[in-house]
């Protein structure tokens, strides 16, 4: 029997990425292969279909996982069994895909999240679910009592976009005051996205809005100067490596308007910060 979607419209956002993980899993060039992806999308009472359409976020979201994944199985390298926080996971199976066998790992998320992703994912020695939200304070309790010793890394990929900036100034000063020296893997997209979500080929098929937007990346370490940003990748050009992928539309509209706006090149960012 299919499982009910019961799920607020920020939490439903979720399934854009499941979508997009599941569908890459059946391709043979994937760029990102979630073993989890595909079963799990099977199992969900939902209507996928209007997604159809939306072929640039659907790699998207792949080519985003894939080089989070990159920075995350290089920190893991450099710190072996060292404590993970996805904040916001969603159903993602990143643990599947970027376990060394030695780290701590927390997956964070809403509630209703959380017991939605139990239906497809356990608890065990290394590896915990936490439910609440990362506005509220008590949750950096359980982690400080759960992590290992040393500096933590956090991940959140598609979820601040859906706070207020205010928000999103609270918890990474908050990250900076009780976990000094963690790193902080992040997207980020500017204003100008925000205003033009409902262009988005995903994004117009679902309620929640994109609601936090940042010009320059730089007013980060204004914020505090504990936020030190260590690298950044501009989604244009993570995208412009698979033309082969995009619609024809697509790839002209990215070319014309980079050319046209330079801007529009940096209006998504995927980012890796060391607090404190
Ligand atoms: C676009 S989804 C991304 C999910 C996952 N990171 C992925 O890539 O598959 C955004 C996620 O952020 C979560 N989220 C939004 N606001 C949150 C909050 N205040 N606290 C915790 N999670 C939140 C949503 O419930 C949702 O799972």
């Amino acid at each position: 029997m299919k499982i009910t979607v019961d799920l607020a419209p920020v939490e439903e956002t979720l399934l854009v990425p499941l979508w997009a993980r599941a569908e890459e899993a059946t391709r043979s060039d994937a760029v990102l292969r979630d073993p989890r992806a595909g079963g799990i999308r099977a199992r969900l009472d939902y209507d996928f279909g209007p997604l159809a359409s939306a072929q640039a976020s659907q790699l998207g979201c792949c080519v985003r996982g894939r080089l989070m994944d990159s920075w995350l199985c290089a920190h893991l390298a450099l710190h072996p069994g060292c404590t993970v926080v996805d904040l916001g996971c969603g159903l993602d199976g990143r643990f599947e895909r970027a376990d060394d066998g030695r780290t701590r790992w927390i997956d964070m998320d809403l509630p209703a999240v959380i017991d939605l992703r139990r239906r497809f994912f356990r608890d065990t020695g290394r590896r915990t679910m936490l439910a609440g939200s990362v506005l509220d304070e008590g949750w950096m309790d359980a982690v400080a009592e759960a992590a290992a010793a040393g500096p933590i890394l956090f991940v959140t990929e598609g979820m601040l976009p859906y706070l207020q900036a205010d928000e999103v100034r609270t918890l990474l000063v908050r990250l900076a005051d009780r976990f000094p020296g963690s790193t902080l893997l992040f997207d980020a997209m500017s204003p100008l996205v925000v205003r033009h979500q409902r262009h988005h080929d995903a994004m117009r098929h679902f309620e929640a809005s994109f609601t936090w937007g940042l010009d320059d990346l730089a007013d980060l370490e204004a914020w505090d100067p504990r936020i030190q940003l260590e690298e950044t990748q501009r989604f244009h050009d993570l995208l412009r490596r698979y033309p082969q992928r995009l619609p024809r539309l697509v790839r002209w509209f990215g070319r014309v308007a980079g050319a046209v706006y330079p801007p529009f090149k940096r209006a998504y960012t995927l980012n890796r910060a060391r607090l404190g």
